[in-house]
């Protein structure tokens, strides 16, 4: 049985990428809904209501486990998908606040950058309530970055303005931590670093390929040398509940997958 991945589109990818080094005899199902992506500037309702087709259609597929790999679905509606599967591990990715505040030494502000509906979220609220007793996190919602790597925009020509408009507001160089709360916005690392010399930049996805492991130990669901692919690749992709197999589409995914690797090496 296959581990069952979801995204609004392709931010997940960073997230699966941890866990295929993580859980190296894994095979996985991922799915991005690029039919309705980006999610961030929707509804929770809406959200919600995508959220629930896709892991109904990964449950469906087989999937022994499903990973939520999308901050603004695990924040609109987690309780309600496990709710709805109390038998099936649901690891739903969360904005890295607990790590930023206890792991990371800085004398300096923190600045968390999500979606707008993350942002304003409850589950955040009650997240930076639990762990930043002295105040430190200053949070603002990013409306198009998700989209532009949907787009497949990366260029620094064109993200560094579109950040520095965004955050106008802000004093950058008071900010020793950067904590990135949307799977899509790992593919942007470079220009975020850019933008705020010497920030430390961390994320919820390899907290999240960890907590799958812990998870699937816990239930006895680990693969094993027995479990084969059958000749099926590790990874099966769906976009929006049909199978990938588009010669071109197939490409851009490995073409974020490496763009993945070389974002974590900086
Ligand atoms: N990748 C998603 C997240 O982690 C959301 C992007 C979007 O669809 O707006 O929040």
């Amino acid at each position: 049985m296959r581990v069952g991945f979801f995204d609004s589109g392709l931010g997940g990818l960073s997230v699966l990428n941890h866990a295929l080094k993580v859980l190296p005899k894994e095979n996985f199902l991922y799915y991005a809904d690029v039919k309705n992506v980006p999610y961030g500037n929707k509804s929770r309702e809406d959200i919600l209501k995508y959220s629930e087709e896709a892991i109904d259609f990964l449950v469906g597929q087989g999937s022994k486990a499903v990973v939520i790999a999308c901050n603004t679905a695990t924040s609109a509606g987690a309780e309600v998908i496990r709710r709805k599967y109390p038998d099936i591990p649901i690891i739903g990715i969360e904005p890295a606040v607990k790590p930023a505040i206890l792991k990371y030494k800085t004398d300096k502000r923190i600045l968390l950058l999500a979606t707008n509906a993350t942002i304003e979220g409850e589950k955040l609220e009650t997240l930076i309530n639990k762990y930043d007793t002295e105040h430190r996190i200053d949070k603002k919602g990013l409306k198009n970055l998700a989209q532009y790597a949907e787009d497949g925009i990366f260029d620094k020509k064109i993200i560094l303005p579109y950040l520095k408009d965004e955050l106008k507001g802000y004093t950058l160089d008071k900010y020793g931590i950067l904590i990135l709360g949307c799977t899509h916005y790992i593919f942007f690392k470079d220009s975020f670093r850019e933008l705020i010399d010497g920030v430390q930049i961390i994320d919820g996805g390899r907290g999240t390929a960890m907590q799958l492991k812990r998870r699937l130990e816990q239930n006895g669901l680990l693969a094993t040398d027995a479990d084969k692919t059958d000749g099926e690749p590790r990874v099966i992709y769906f976009e929006s509940g049909v199978r990938v197999t588009d010669r071109k589409k197939l490409e851009t995914i490995e073409m974020l997958n490496d763009r993945f690797m070389n974002m974590e090496m900086l």
